[in-house]
């Protein structure tokens, strides 16, 4: 039932081999919660958060913001009550870290989550975590009433007479909720779709009020930073990106799974060594470096570091850490199908770019992969990506475009083939 245990674990994952450790027992027998009794018991909030701003913490949700930065952004004045959203929605196709620090890590999580709302002064949390993930669902709100039992949560936590409550709320399966205000609108009860920003969630959140959203790893990050400081933290990673991260790599590899390791590990290492290469003999086609939405890279250029300064110089980005690997047996307008139905049918419909751009998108890739495409259709296909690129309310549709953008900068030739061929010339690939 639940995920198997990263093979290569770190800071974060290190004791997710022990069945105890997801109970609050066992995550005290490791020190848990003496960093939040720390920060809470001797540190100020502004402390905190310049201690979060000099370990330069990246959000882990996709965008890769200063998580110190963000949190300064929290008005420290006015009445209304403050709200943090950790956002567990973990939709985007290739992506499922967030899913075994849930199901081992719930009170890792939660001590961030605590540290985070000591910080900002926030009064309440809302974990919204994906409607599919019943299980790590199960797991996070046992963690959540062993801390009411043991006065961690609620009014008094751990005795400091600091009041913070805890509330998880469940998705119903949309790509779009992941998104930090069509998930704000999703927690409210509303239809999932994105708000016009400004004002931004820091202003105007959930029900109105100030709210900061973090993802799942990111405040799994934050007890550590507390407990051993932020040079030790920056002691893993690269200058501008510090820390580990968790990979999770799948597709046309031999050991397909979690690799929890320092940000700027060699792609290349990632696919051949920790996973073991591509089976069967086959050679590496392509490598979708950070979850369904970021630009794929081809064999070539995976001698690259896995930190957003050296992806952006290949034009892609890390995203969410979930790498994709095709072997050469891979039609990539097949690939470009899955891709742009996906997102055809995930676009909440409020933008004309999106709404109209992904139902292109797909219309053309399959015309192209059943043989009936021209040349034409490859030169409209780049040109519909450049419409939709940073035109609406929110990035999904920029998240559409850039993947049908990567293709054709690596993989033109299979498209042109297509044309040529009046087919797939592709028989080994996989089916659609
Ligand atoms: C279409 C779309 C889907 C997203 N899905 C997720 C998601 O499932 N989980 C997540 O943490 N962030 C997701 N994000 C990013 C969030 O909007 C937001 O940036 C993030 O939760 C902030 O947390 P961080 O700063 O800790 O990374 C998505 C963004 C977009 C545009
Ligand atoms: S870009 Fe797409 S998903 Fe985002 S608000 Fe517009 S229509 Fe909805």
């Amino acid at each position: 039932m639940g995920l198997k245990v990263p093979f290569v674990t770190g800071y974060l994952t290190e004791h997710f081999g022990d069945d105890a450790f997801p109970t609050l027992e066992g995550y005290r027998a490791k020190g848990g919660y003496e960093a939040a009794r720390k920060a809470l018991g001797s540190m100020t909030p502004d402390e905190v958060i310049e201690l979060m701003k000099t370990a330069g913490l990246q959000g882990r949700g996709g965008a890769g913001f200063v998580t110190g930065l963000k949190w300064s952004f929290m008005p420290k004045k006015g009445d209304k009550p403050r709200y943090i959203a950790c956002n567990a929605d973990e939709s985007e196709p290739g992506s499922f870290k967030d899913r075994i620090l849930l199901e081992r890590g719930a009170h890792q999580m939660l001590e961030g989550i605590l540290i985070g709302a000591w910080a900002m002064q926030a009064e309440k949390t809302f974990i919204y975590v994906r409607g599919e993930y019943a299980h790590p669902a199960a797991c996070v709100q046992r963690a959540i009433d062993e801390c009411y039992a043991a006065g961690i949560l609620g009014a008094n936590c751990l005795g400091t007479g600091f009041r913070h409550d805890v509330v998880l709320t469940r998705g119903a399966g949309a790509y779009i909720c992941g998104e930090e205000t069509g998930l704000l609108e999703s927690l409210e009860g509303k239809k999932g779709q994105p708000r016009k920003k400004p004002p931004f969630p820091a202003e105007y959140g959930a029900f109105g009020m100030p709210t900061t959203v973090n993802n799942v790893e990111t405040f799994s990050h934050v007890p550590h930073i507390v407990a051993k400081g932020a040079d030790w933290f920056r002691g893993f990673g690269t200058e501008k990106s510090p820390g580990t991260t968790i990979f999770g790599v799948s597709g046309h590899v031999a050991r397909p799974g979690l690799f929890e390791l320092p940000l700027g590990t060699r792609l290349d290492e990632i696919v051949f060594q920790h996973a073991g290469g591509v089976p069967n003999g086959r050679k590496v086609k392509g490598v979708i470096p950070g979850g369904m939405s970021m630009p794929i890279l081809p064999a070539g250029q995976l001698d690259v570091a896995m930190a957003n300064e050296f992806l952006r110089e290949r034009k892609t980005m890390l995203g969410t850490g979930g790498i994709m690997v095709m072997d050469d047996t891979t039609c990539m307008v097949r690939a470009s199908c899955v891709i742009t139905y996906f997102f055809r049918d995930e676009s909440c419909g409020q933008c004309t770019q999106c709404r109209e751009g992904t139902g292109w998108l797909h219309k053309l890739v399959t015309r192209i992969e059943r043989g009936a495409g021209s040349i034409e259709d490859i030169e409209i296909l780049a040109d519909v990506t450049s419409k939709m690129e940073g035109q609406t309310i929110c990035a999904f549709a920029d998240a559409a475009a850039w993947p049908v953008q990567g293709m054709l900068r690596h993989f033109r030739e299979d498209f042109e083939l297509h044309v040529e061929h009046k087919k797939c010339p592709f028989p080994e690939s996989f089916e659609l």
